[in-house]
């Protein structure tokens, strides 16, 4: 947010926007200390946002697409449309699964592990993070134009730093937490939850490697039709 405040300038104003209220409070508590920030914040859904039609010159959404079902997404495109100025301009950026490496494990059973975790966003009837190479698409769907998609990926190598220690730390526990949802064998069930066991001496290989890739994409409204 301060980043955000800073590119829209001294006459700019930035909304932020999250369905969840203790996400929003945390942000008002952090932008209190910022007082001069030109920061409004709201509590809503992409689904349905709580704004007029033609309301801004830019929206910016990370990482929620993804928790969204199908039905869902589009009425969240056609409200991005509806409420940015003619000329206005939409970026999407979203986790990139297909990208994803985590080593020194073995590829084999880590290609097992998404596969698995792809077939549960299917269950869940999400978006997920293994489609997001189609966000361009969906852009280009809604009625933007000059549409544009880029991949980058950030690699993390041992020795880790404290935060993305900690981080990968609890990131590694989390997915094994998937484990028993995920249909899969029970030999591989049991390896994802002795490596959730031991994340540390994972974390601690002088080999660690993890690999992460996004996406961002970005869309115009045309100021005509
Ligand atoms: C992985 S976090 C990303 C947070 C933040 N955008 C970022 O990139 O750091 C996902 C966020 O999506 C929010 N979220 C989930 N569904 C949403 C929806 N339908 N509308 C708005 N926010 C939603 C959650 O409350 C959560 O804060």
């Amino acid at each position: 947010m301060p980043l955000l405040c800073e590119l829209v300038g001294p006459n700019g104003r930035v909304t932020a926007m999250d369905l969840a209220p203790e996400n929003i409070a945390r942000v008002d508590s952090l932008a209190a200390a910022k007082p001069t920030m030109p920061l409004t914040t709201k509590v809503g859904s992409l689904v349905d946002l709580p704004f007029p039609d033609n309301t801004f010159d830019g929206l910016w959404t990370a990482n929620v697409v993804q928790y969204l079902t199908e039905p869902e997404l589009d009425r969240a495109f056609a409200e991005f449309y509806r409420v940015l100025k003619p000329g206005g301009k939409l970026a999407v950026k979203e986790f990139d699964s297909t990208l994803f490496g985590l080593f020194p494990l073995d590829h084999a059973f880590h290609a097992r592990f998404q596969a698995a975790r792809e077939a549960l966003y299917v269950t869940r009837g999400i978006f997920g993070v293994f489609n997001s190479q189609t966000i361009p698409g969906r852009i280009r769907a809604a009625g933007l134009t000059a549409v544009q998609g880029k991949s980058w990926l950030i690699e993390r190598r041992a020795p880790l730093s404290p935060p993305s220690r900690a981080f990968w730390n609890g990131a590694l526990k989390y997915w094994a937490s998937d484990a028993f949802e995920l249909v899969w064998a029970d030999e591989d069930r049991m390896r994802l939850r002795a490596l959730a066991a031991d994340v540390d001496r994972v974390i601690e290989n002088p080999d660690f490697c993890v690999r992460e890739g996004f996406i961002v994409a970005v869309g115009t409204k045309p100021t005509t039709g």
